[in-house]
């Protein structure tokens, strides 16, 4: 795989580079366009800059969100070019399509060191299209407007997408700084952890992380589940779990694993439980073996805090993927917060995996830099530990 620094060494002056990067950032829930967290936008300045500064004009795309193939202002991407200039500190030209008229006047009136992002990729069905022959053609579109294809998004190569998979068998591609830096973090944590290896989930449902707790069986000393998934774990131990999120279909499943695991697997001993979603819902704490019918967990409490603290005190690498409540509503942040700042602590090598997990880390104002890693992909990463074949990474193979 060709990266970034080989790209730079050949040369870039006057030459136009199409970024694939991932820009798809959280809002605040209730007010679209309002960027509740920057941190993939940042994590991809490093790029651009590099490209600029070496006389590249560079094109950059995204996606955001899931529109269903054609516009839908909800998912525009002007807001994250306004944020993205402000980071940059240089303008970014915004084309209001992503390969029709605005597009082709865009990148036509590109300068050496200029920058445009393109409107939403997800704006086009050929983005996501299972046909090939309709991937192919947007990918024959996207990749007339470059010479060359960097990969930054890093959050989006598990996607087999145009902008992903097949635009870079179209052009010269090369993987950027972040997807670099990310593969050879995961690539560490499966081929050559140190033990006591620690990981936490949390999340809302078992299901998408089935595959990854699978995987980590074998290889994890301690597996730490929290967020809305622990719940199906509790009743399936026999305990009841009133009004919280429960996947009824994955009981079975969750039984099984108890019993595979042993004492691998740990779960939380108390509960934070509210009578409604909602930050000014009544709460109480209560034991996980005692939460009362009609009211729902909404985090962990302070006991389970301090059991996953302990079990991660002595870890040499740790990996965290998923809140442990909604942290996102005051009343149910400790959980996230305790847990993130326990594994702070840890002497070790250690990751937060996701898009949800590190913007909560940011959120909860806790000190980025106190992590060994933070990643920008959630679904990224699981594949990855999962063992899965990545379509970005496979295309920047070949
Ligand atoms: C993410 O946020 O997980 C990535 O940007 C990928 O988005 P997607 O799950 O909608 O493909
Ligand atoms: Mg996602």
């Amino acid at each position: 795989m060709r990266n970034l620094d080989e790209l730079l060494a050949e040369g870039v002056s006057g030459r136009r580079v199409l970024v694939r990067a991932d820009l798809n950032v959280p809002f605040v829930k209730d007010s679209p366009g309002t960027i509740a967290d920057d941190g993939r936008i940042r994590a991809v300045l490093p790029t651009i800059t590099a490209l600029r500064d070496a006389g590249a004009s560079v094109i950059v795309m995204s996606h955001l969100g899931r529109p269903k193939g054609e516009p839908d202002p909800k998912y525009t991407l002007a807001p994250v070019a306004t944020r993205f200039a402000e980071l940059l500190g240089s303008p970014v030209a915004f084309a209001e399509d992503t390969v029709g008229p605005s597009a082709q006047a865009a990148v036509a009136a590109l300068a050496p060191g200029g920058v445009v992002l393109l409107e939403n990729l997800r704006f086009n069905a050929g983005e996501t299209s299972k046909d090939e022959a309709a991937r192919g053609a947007f990918a024959d579109q996207l990749a007339a407007f470059a010479d060359v294809y960097v990969d930054d998004a890093f959050g989006a190569v598990h996607r087999k997408h145009a902008s992903v998979y097949d635009v870079p068998a179209r052009l010269p591609h090369y993987a950027g700084g972040l997807v670099r830096r990310e593969v050879e973090v995961l690539k560490r944590l499966t081929e050559d952890a140190a033990t006591p290896y620690a990981v936490v989930l949390g999340g809302s449902k078992v299901s998408d992380k089935l595959a990854v707790i699978e995987a980590l069986l074998g290889r994890a000393d301690k597996l730490l589940i929290g967020g809305g998934m622990c719940f199906t774990f509790l009743k399936a131990q026999g305990h009841e779990v009133g009004a919280s999120l429960l996947q009824e279909e994955m009981l079975d499943t969750c039984r099984d694993l108890l019993a595979r695991a042993g004492d691998r697997i740990v779960l939380p001993v108390d509960v934070v439980v509210a009578d409604k979603f909602a930050a000014d819902a009544q709460t109480d704490t209560v034991a996980a073996t005692a939460i009362p019918a009609g009211w729902l967990g909404l985090d962990i409490g302070p006991e389970s805090v301090a059991l996953f603290a302990d079990a991660l005190s002595g870890a040499k690498t740790v990996f965290w993927n998923g809140p442990m409540g909604v942290f996102e509503l005051a009343p149910f942040a400790n959980g996230t917060r305790g847990v993130a700042e326990a594994i702070t602590k840890v002497d070790g090598f250690t990751v937060v995996g996701g898009g949800d997990s590190a913007a909560a880390v940011r959120a909860l104002g806790i000190d980025e830099a106190a992590f060994g890693h933070i990643s920008t992909g959630g679904g990224a990463s699981l594949e990855y530990l999962e063992g899965k074949k990545l379509p970005g990474l496979e295309a920047l193979e070949k």
